[in-house]
């Protein structure tokens, strides 16, 4: 069992280069079954998840080739239906993609109920709805989600009751090469919904209005390969751009678009923390005392649920009571936990976590228990004096890349450890 083990109380000083998004290249990655040729991805980040999802279409019959570090050419020509493997789709979130892929492409499609983060109850009612709208049939039972459809799938117009990132991304795969149009009303608005629509675009879909809450799509015969470069991770710049404020440092967040990272960027400024936008970095500063504020996350625009464990790791540092707001997902806030046993003080009251800004954090053994919760443990780590140990960490590596040795050429002083070296 690897762990991390950080020394805390040093300002992070420098630059920090940020990957691709890992929650772009998903639905991008399964969307290639789909495209039924040669596509090259590009900026795909080093993470697991990432690998995850390689492997996958790899087993369905896809020929991947690596090209350099974060680039991977997929031929999915060979791949075969109902051809998912089970137990690796389970371990992931992003893994329901192939549905509507393999929907598109085949006219059935099964997979197992996917996994991921714990962050409560999440149901995929809505992509199956949307499935169902195109004509699908779709059962689903504790062994998985299984769709198929005799005749092709036939464009609709789809009001989603939930603006779930995950079936909008789903519908907009199966809808592509529907007969006719389809309309998704209520869609989510993320960056990398607009990603995905310029990906199967770039493939000679026909997609409009992604990015606003009407999506239409007309549905074309058939695509084909290209070369797409995925755009940068908002959630891991947003973490950096945290932990420079955490820790009193100054750090540039390089190869971002600042536009995504507007939310977290106006929290910062209110909270007292300088923030420089260039054109595609950020600069964040900060020397003083940090101030409450209240967050409410939201769908996109609206304030990231996946910066919500970072941002209380700073509102525990800030001066006074604050409100953390969790109106996205079901259950966030189980991290709460881990950050008092470093001395935060942090009540949760069903959606609400009320925060009162304690001086500085303690050092103390605790555990990732999500993705960005071990995100925001590492922040605190590095924001507290003395030694902390992080376990758990293959949650934060999912989605992080590498983060020690981004962290370290910073000036943090972290290191990944083993049980026998601990
Ligand atoms: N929801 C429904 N029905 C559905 C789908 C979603 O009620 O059919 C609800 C969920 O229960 C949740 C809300 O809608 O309360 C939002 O879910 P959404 O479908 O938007 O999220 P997701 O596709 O399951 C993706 C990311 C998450 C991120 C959310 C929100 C991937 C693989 N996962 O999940 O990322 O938190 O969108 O932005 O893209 C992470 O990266 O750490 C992570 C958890």
């Amino acid at each position: 069992m690897e762990k991390l083990r950080i020394s805390g109380g040093r300002p992070l000083l420098g630059t920090i280069n940020i990957g691709g998004m890992k929650n772009a290249a998903l639905p991008i990655i399964f969307a290639t079954v789909l495209v039924n040729d040669i596509c090259v991805l590009e900026n795909l980040p080093d993470v697991s998840d990432i690998k995850t999802a390689l492997e996958i279409v790899r087993l369905m019959g896809a020929e991947i080739k690596q090209i350099d570090n974060y680039t991977y050419s997929i031929d999915t020509r060979s791949v075969r239906s109902n051809s998912v493997p089970l137990d690796l789709a389970r371990k992931m979130r992003g893994s329901y993609y192939v549905l509507g892929a393999e929907l598109g492409r085949f006219g059935r499609a099964f997979t197992s109920l996917p996994g991921g983060c714990n962050l409560g109850a999440r149901p995929i009612d809505q992509h199956i709805k949307g499935f169902e709208a195109l004509g699908a049939t779709v059962n689903c039972n504790d062994q998985g989600v299984s769709c198929y459809t005799e005749s092709p799938l036939v464009g609709a117009s789809i009001y989603m009751d939930v603006a779930s990132v995950g079936a909008t991304a789903n519908i907009m795969i199966a809808a592509a090469t529907a007969k006719g149009k389809t309309v998704i009303d209520n869609a989510a608005r993320e960056p990398h919904i607009v990603d995905l629509a310029n990906f199967l675009n770039s493939c000679g879909a026909n997609i409009s209005g992604a990015g606003t809450e009407v999506i239409k799509i007309h549905g074309v015969e058939k695509l084909h390969g290209g070369n797409y470069a995925i755009i940068p991770d908002m959630i891991e710049a947003g973490t950096y751009m945290i932990a420079a404020a955490a820790t009193k440092g100054d750090l540039t967040i390089s190869n971002v678009i600042p536009r995504h990272l507007e939310t977290t960027t106006r929290k910062l400024v209110e909270m007292g923390v300088n923030v420089e936008e260039g054109d595609d970095y950020v600069r964040v500063r900060f020397d003083g005392k940090l101030k409450k504020v209240r967050i409410k996350t939201d769908f996109y625009p609206g304030f990231p649920t996946d910066m919500n464990p970072q941002f209380c790791v700073l509102l525990c540092l800030a001066e006074g009571h604050s409100v953390l707001t969790e109106s996205v997902m079901d259950s966030r806030f189980k991290y709460t936990d881990e950050l008092v046993r470093m001395g935060a003080k942090i009540s949760v009251q069903g959606r609400d976590a009320h925060i009162d800004g304690v001086a500085s954090l303690n050092s103390a053994n605790v555990r990732a228990v999500d993705l960005r919760a071990g995100a925001a443990m590492v922040i605190a780590a590095l924001s507290a004096n003395g030694k902390t140990i992080i376990e758990d960490i293959h949650h934060i590596e999912r989605g992080y890349e590498d983060l020690v040795g981004k962290l370290r050429a910073v000036g943090a002083d972290i290191k990944k450890i083993s049980d026998t070296n601990a």
